[in-house]
């Protein structure tokens, strides 16, 4: 039965979604159907389609009791918008559906696991949460909520673990058919940890251990966890708040870790190596799914927590996601690529070769703001230049630069002039890998986003844009002598 609370967001969604015309969101990338959108939720296969659900507020641009929208693809580029999938609207849900999972169950069914959030004064009078996991069971359209719910309290923590911040199950069915899911933890020394259990296709869930721990190193509380094994190695992602940084390998506030290493059933989880999943500005809470053909496939909320205040005026979206990615561990490392689906999206070719850039220089067919384009790097001799930027969303006064420097083998996004309406982070900067004194960057850009990829997926930086869309100049710029060969595609 269709809740009330969920009736009124479906209706509103209905009424109010079609209003905002396709020209003022991204092409290709999910936006929520109306209002404010956070976390990728039940990213996961269910009869043969790829279901994406959302962390949700219709009614505004601004977070508030969370339901769970919906959508759904085919092929991970053009969505279909279904009616919101949950709302809060039971008493251990009251304060909100907190990000969660989603699998298929044998018999057919579609198993949601969420946090379901009660908010209360506790005896000091400040606001506090009781964070639960709770159940819903559906047929990728409608969800029942589980009599039985909550099925994972305060009593299922290990010692120390604070049941104010116990949430955002993922779930999944293991090659031994059993179904396992990740949860985040805070501790008793105040940072946060992984806890595993099992047992959730009868509804309930036993611990199994604790997976990994903060211990106050990589940020507090660690959010929306992800496990899973890839090319060997075993990956633990998990998006920690209140980190700080470490070089130029994280930055402060909310990140993302991806923790490489190995799991013994016995043993546990061994950490081998901590790298940041995105080093760009805007990128949470990451969520994947193992497509049907073998491939693990990344989205997550094309934001970040500190700088989700800058909203143009009068949006009736925000948030998006990323553009799914592809995974893949090489040579110790977790790479990323657009998902491949989308070269079939692509039209003709625009290609240069060998291009000397020396000052600033614009290509012919090379502008646009919804492209695929490659661009390698190479010096046009020895100590043949300082740097190198790459414009794109550029006018007479707007511009988003990306720029190189090779002596630093650093690479910096810039969208201090990019249509943003506060002064918040806008530049972030991290270390590259130039092969053989070359570098290779893949940009996509959708209207109101770029997502960079560098040297096939060694690195990817995210950033979110509101330039105006007439802004569509790229240029190429030097300071010295730069070869460069561009391959650039619009897109859809
Ligand atoms: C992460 C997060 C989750 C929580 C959700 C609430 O962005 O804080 O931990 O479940 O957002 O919307």
């Amino acid at each position: 039965m269709t809740s009330e609370t969920l009736q009124k967001a479906r209706d509103f969604e209905a009424q109010y979604g079609p209003h905002i015309p396709d020209s003022e969101r991204p092409v290709f990338h999910v936006t929520p159907t109306i209002g404010w959108m956070n976390d990728p939720n039940g990213f996961s296969f269910y009869k043969g389609e790829c279901h994406l659900f959302y962390q949700y507020h219709p009614y505004s641009n601004e977070w508030g009791p969370m339901h769970w929208g919906h959508l759904k693809t085919k092929d991970f580029i053009r969505w279909e918008r279904l009616p919101a999938a949950l709302a809060p609207d039971q008493d251990y849900d009251a304060s909100g559906c907190f990000s969660g999972g989603a699998v298929e169950l044998e018999d057919g069914r579609q198993l949601l696991l969420y946090t379901g959030v009660q908010r209360h004064h506790n005896a000091e009078g400040f606001l506090e949460d009781v964070q639960t996991q709770c159940v819903a069971i559906g047929d990728g359209l409608n969800y029942e909520k589980f009599g039985g719910n909550p099925i994972l309290t305060a009593a299922d923590l290990p010692e120390g673990g604070s049941s104010i911040d116990f949430r955002d199950p993922k779930v999944w069915r293991d090659t031994d058919g059993t179904f396992y899911a990740v949860i985040g933890n805070r501790t008793e020394d105040d940072s946060g940890a992984i806890l595993l259990y099992r047992g959730i296709e009868d509804f309930k869930g036993e611990f199994v251990r604790t997976l990994d721990r903060s211990h106050n190193q990589y940020g507090r509380m660690w959010e929306c966890p992800d496990f899973f094994p890839l090319d060997g190695k075993q990956l633990l992602f998990t998006s920690p708040q209140d980190m700080t940084p470490i070089g130029l390998e994280f930055h402060a506030g909310n990140g993302t870790l991806c923790l490489m290493g190995s799991y013994d059933p016995e043993k546990g989880f061994t950490r081998e190596r901590v790298q940041a999943i995105d080093y760009g500005l805007d990128f949470y809470a990451p969520q994947t799914v193992l497509s049907p053909d073998g491939r693990r496939i990344m989205i997550a909320w094309m934001q970040n927590w500190d700088t989700a205040g800058a909203k143009p005026f009068h949006c009736r979206w925000f948030g998006q996601m990323t553009l799914p990615r592809e995974l893949s561990v090489r040579n110790g490392r977790l790479y990323q690529t657009p998902v491949r689906e989308l070269e079939r999206y692509r039209g003709p070719a625009v290609v240069h070769n060998r291009i000397l850039v020396s000052g600033e220089t614009n290509l012919p067919g090379v502008q646009g703001r919804v492209l695929d384009m490659t661009v390698n790097i190479c010096p046009a001799g020895k100590d043949s230049y300082r740097w190198f930027r790459l414009h794109v969303a550029k006018d007479g006064q707007n511009d988003t630069i990306i720029r190189y420097k090779p002596d630093e083998s650093t690479l910096k996004i810039d969208r201090c002039r990019s249509g943003l309406p506060r002064d918040i982070v806008n530049t972030r900067s991290f270390l590259v890998r130039p092969q053989d004194g070359a570098l290779k960057l893949r940009v996509i850009l959708d209207r109101y986003s770029l997502e960079v990829f560098v040297n096939d997926g060694e690195e990817a930086a995210s950033a979110v844009i509101y330039t105006r869309q007439e802004a569509d100049a790229i240029t190429f710029e030097a300071d010295g002598q730069v070869l460069i060969d561009v391959e650039k595609y619009d897109l859809l």
